[in-house]
């Protein structure tokens, strides 16, 4: 049984995952995408999605770390790849999930998911290039806008060589409307004989167990259930049953002075107030009292201030 951290572009960058994986329950995080038109990035853009990098691809507390792509043509992303492996990643994954306009437009993402033979070429290219020992990995959505599109890009993905799976358990069209269908996942299990990791509305220990159940998959991804609560990882760990939100919060609130410093330090201060801002709005799904720390907080817009005053109030 394994638990991951989810990938979320500009919410879960190397800041977030050294707190996160701090904390502890997690067994493995993936970067946010690194897009992939058609030229080999510097390796300066691969260090700044993945600065961990430089540590062997891991967390300080140890935690592996995929590096993951997105992009529509085999050859850029085999290459970037490639390139991602030799400066150290522990796995490349592959995104087919992304719902966003532009990417989509620009062919990458859940635009892929309507043909199976593309992600079949992807996922082949960059597993032929990268060295045999680097696991290739896939992450995507029921469909574009058919959950039945997933049997035939599950095993698109397994034939082509991916090492696991991760469904996201809603179709692109679905966006992020709840709930997620993991009933389709026990489908996708039966086609494939990989690992697949069940990804989708799962925000609590019962929603772990409940999606553990209905999807019959041992591994399970968490995105913005672990934003809301950082220590739900290590609850799964424990089978706690209770959420004692005053109790959770005396604990995460001693995160955010550090989360701000490591920003103001890696980049600016204002980059530290705007991350710790929208982590206290996703604290505050679970949080009231992050809520309204949040409410005190959100007018501040000089930097200074704001480190004072989260120091002050907290
Ligand atoms: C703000 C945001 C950014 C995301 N960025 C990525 C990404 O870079 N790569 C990816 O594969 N999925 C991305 N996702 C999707 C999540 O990894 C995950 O599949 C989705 O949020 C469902 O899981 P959850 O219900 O546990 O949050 C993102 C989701 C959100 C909300």
């Amino acid at each position: 049984m394994r638990l991951l951290l989810a990938p979320m572009e500009g919410v879960v960058d190397s800041l977030l995952r050294d707190v996160l994986t701090g904390v502890g329950g997690i067994d493995q995080c993936v970067t946010e995408f690194m897009r992939v038109t058609t030229l080999l990035q510097p390796d300066h853009v691969l260090y700044r999605y993945c600065p961990e990098l430089h540590m062997n691809s891991k967390t300080r507390a140890g935690t592996p770390i995929f590096f993951q792509i997105l992009g529509g043509h085999s050859e850029p992303m085999a290459a970037n790849a490639v390139r991602a492996q030799e400066l150290g990643a522990a796995g490349i994954d592959i995104n087919f999930g992304c719902p966003a306009k532009t990417v989509n437009r620009h062919d990458g993402g859940a635009a892929l998911l309507k043909s199976p033979e593309r992600i079949f070429n992807i996922v082949k290219a960059v597993r032929d290039a990268v060295d045999k020992n680097t696991p290739v990995t896939a992450k995507i959505r029921l469909g574009f806008d058919d959950p039945s599109q997933c049997l035939e890009n599950a095993a698109a993905a397994e034939e082509a060589g991916a090492h696991w799976l991760t469904v996201h358990a809603r179709t692109k069209t679905d966006g992020y409307r709840p709930p997620a269908h993991w009933e389709w996942l026990p489908r996708i299990r039966e086609k494939i004989k990989i690992p697949v990791i069940a990804n989708g509305e799962v925000w609590t220990v019962s929603d772990y167990h409940r999606c553990r159940e209905v999807s019959g998959c041992d591994d399970v991804m968490i995105g913005r259930g672990a934003i809301s609560n950082p220590l739900l990882f290590k609850q799964i760990r424990n089978n706690s049953q209770e959420f004692d939100s005053k109790q959770n919060w005396a604990e995460i609130k001693q995160l955010l002075p550090g989360f701000f410093r490591a920003a103001e330090i890696e980049k600016s201060g204002h980059f530290a107030q705007s991350r710790c801002k929208q982590w206290l709005k996703g604290l505050g799904l679970k949080h009231p009292e992050a809520e309204e720390l949040f409410q005190q907080l959100k007018v501040i817009t000089v930097p200074a201030e704001f480190k004072t005053q989260l120091e002050h109030l907290l």
